[in-house]
């Protein structure tokens, strides 16, 4: 059995993770989107990429007359159906592709902004910038978004059981670590910000630049 079908992520069905990121004490999924709305907003990419897209969240923001690339990659098919079957009409130019981050830095684009909105936690740093670094165009913007736990639990309770799964591969990112790394692949850190969840977690959000 390959890494890719192995995942626990292709084991959890997209509306048990969206009713899980969403519920009152996790609340993760609308600010998520309007991260994504704020750096589409602020750095009008071209081409864009949206790692570990899921059923596409954010691409609601996408503008086409400013964004005429818009690429997506998950391991879990049934997310990207689920995200072509939403935004398929409406981004004319969205590409969804099936594959395993961590498996290879393949080059699918050369994108000005790739978004990475909690997904480190589950494809690491090295390999997490390897790839988006691969698939930057000089210049190009990458966003990180990872959880900090703040003492409270790294996958929370939200009654949703089959989330639980992903908890065997979650692995909590050291932000000083990440910053670390970056910069020795590279990249230029340009801010950084942090939004807070009701349960007492937050998500940092980095961006760097190439
Ligand atoms: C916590 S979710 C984040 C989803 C999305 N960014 C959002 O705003 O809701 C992590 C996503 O990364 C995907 N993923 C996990 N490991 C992956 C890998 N190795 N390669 C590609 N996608 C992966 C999962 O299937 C899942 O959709």
């Amino acid at each position: 059995m390959n890494k890719k079908q192995s995942s626990p992520w292709n084991e959890i069905p997209l509306e048990d993770y969206e009713k899980h990121m969403s519920h009152n004490s996790v609340g993760q999924l609308e600010v998520l989107n309007t991260l994504t709305k704020k750096y589409l907003s602020r750095i009008k990419p071209k081409t864009c990429l949206f790692l570990g897209v899921a059923g596409g969240n954010g691409l609601g923001n996408i503008d086409n007359s400013i964004t005429q690339n818009v690429f997506g990659i998950d391991i879990n098919q049934d997310y990207l159906n689920k995200a072509k079957e939403r935004y398929g009409e409406t981004i004319a130019s969205l590409e969804l592709i099936n594959f395993d981050i961590t498996s290879d830095k393949k080059v699918f684009c050369k994108a000005d902004f790739i978004w990475a909105g909690l997904v480190l936690e589950y494809t690491g740093i090295d390999k997490s910038l390897d790839f988006s670094i691969n698939n930057l165009q000089p210049d190009g913007n990458l966003i990180v978004s990872i959880q900090s736990n703040n003492g409270v639990q790294s996958v929370s309770r939200s009654g949703i059981e089959s989330v639980q799964k992903v908890g065997s591969i979650f692995q909590l990112i050291d932000p000083e670590i990440l910053i670390d790394k970056a910069v020795k692949m590279g990249l230029k850190l340009i801010e950084n910000e942090e939004s807070f969840f009701p349960n007492g977690k937050s998500l940092k959000t980095f961006h760097f630049k190439i």
